[in-house]
This record gives structure tokens, sequence and C-alpha cells, in this order.
């Protein structure tokens, strides 16, 4: 597994591997990899065979966090994340500086104008244009033929669906199943944030779920 932080050299690997003959498949993370992201990996290296490339990329995106939000806190653990990846038979990990992905003289962001200024997009009005801007910066850096993303942050793979029709983007969006506890509450990296009092509140949401469902 080669673990790639610079623009110029992921480019040359997957230019590399498409023009070998091999399908090449993205899961954009955030790293502090869980049983979700693992499910995705899956799920990618399924699209594209034993032979294909599976690239994942662990890169905790500052533009898709409000001036509030927890940028700062959010967990990272590339040594374990790079490990699981390797059990995993993951081919490249992609963990870029912010420095090499937003360079100092960085002006340019993908807007998605309709669906994104809707749920989260009300609350958080900058959020969306953040996870669209990077990952149309991952889809031309990589040049996957499919990208994998979970069905947990809907909205999201709805959007990112939009832009790359909108765009032209060559590439097949995978919409994976939600990963769940035990419990019900879907996995996330961010569940590491929860007081053992909120943890236990947290299943209500998907009871919700499943009584709206049943009704
Ligand atoms: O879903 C995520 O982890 C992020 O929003 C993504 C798609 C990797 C972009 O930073």
């Amino acid at each position: 597994m080669k673990i790639i932080r610079t623009t110029h050299a992921i480019r040359h690997e997957t230019t590399t591997a498409r023009a070998s003959g091999r399908m090449v498949a993205l899961v954009p993370t955030m790293g502090c990899l869980h049983e979700g992201h693992l499910s995705l990996i899956r799920r990618a290296r399924k699209l594209v065979g034993a032979k294909g490339a599976v690239v994942v990329t662990i890169f905790v995106n500052k533009t898709q966090f409000g001036v509030s939000e927890d940028f700062g806190r959010y967990p990272r653990a590339l040594k374990r994340d790079t490990a699981l990846c390797r059990g995993l038979g993951v081919d490249i990990v992609f963990a870029p500086s912010d420095e090499a992905i937003y360079t100092v003289r960085h002006s340019t962001f993908v807007v998605e104008s309709r669906l994104a200024k809707l749920m989260e997009g009300a609350s958080r009005p900058t959020h969306f244009r953040g996870v669209m801007t990077v990952v149309a910066k991952l889809f031309n850096l990589v040049q996957p033929h499919a990208a994998v993303f979970g069905a947990k942050d809907w909205q999201q793979a709805v959007v990112i669906r939009q832009i790359t029709g909108d765009l032209n983007f060559p590439v097949r969006v995978v919409i994976a199943p939600t990963i769940r506890e035990h419990d019900g509450l879907a996995m996330s990296s961010r569940n590491e944030h929860l007081s053992p009092a909120e943890r236990a509140q947290s299943t209500v949401l998907y009871e919700i779920i499943r009584a709206a469902r049943a009704a």
C-alpha cells in the first residue's frame, strides 16, 4: 500500500493505474475510520475487482466546517487509519496536507445552488460548498471510474450526484448503506464526541426513523 501526500504524486499513480487498464475506485473520507468507512472500502474493492486500484483519501477538509464548528477538534488518527486500510488491501492512501489541497492562492469553489440550500444547508450555509469543492478536486486529482459515499450523509450524497452530472465528471457515484451500532446509532467519527448521557439519548433518532417507517 502506498501512502501519498502530494497532488502531483496521486495524479501520477492513478494515471499510471488507468493507463495499464486497471479500474480505479475512490473512497473519500476525513479519517478516523470506523466500520462504516470499512464497508465503503469493501464496496470499492467489489466494484474494481482484485486487479483494480482502491484509493482512500484521508483529509479533514477545513472549508466544509463553519467558523464556530469543530475543525480543530475533529478526531484524527492517521496511523490507525492507514493500518486499517492496509488490512483491507487498499492500494493507495492519499493523505495530503491542507496546503497541498488549498494553496495560498486558492480562490475557486463549487456551489450547487438548489439542493444544497435545503435541510442541513439551511443551518450550515457554507458546508456543502466546502464538500463539493473538495470532492470536485479529488475527482480531478484521482480521476476514478467510481467513487463510493455513505448513505448516512444522504443530502451530501445527493448533492454530489448532482454536481457530478452538472459538471460532467465521468465518475460513477455509488451510495452504500448506513452501518449502525448494535443499538441503532449510525456509525460516525463524531460519535466519540458524545458524552455518556448524549450517547444514551442518541438512539432516539433511529427509533423515530423506525416508528415513522412503521406508521
Ligand atoms: O463524508 C465525508 O467524510 C466528507 O464530507 C467528504 C465527502 C470526505 C468530503 O470531505
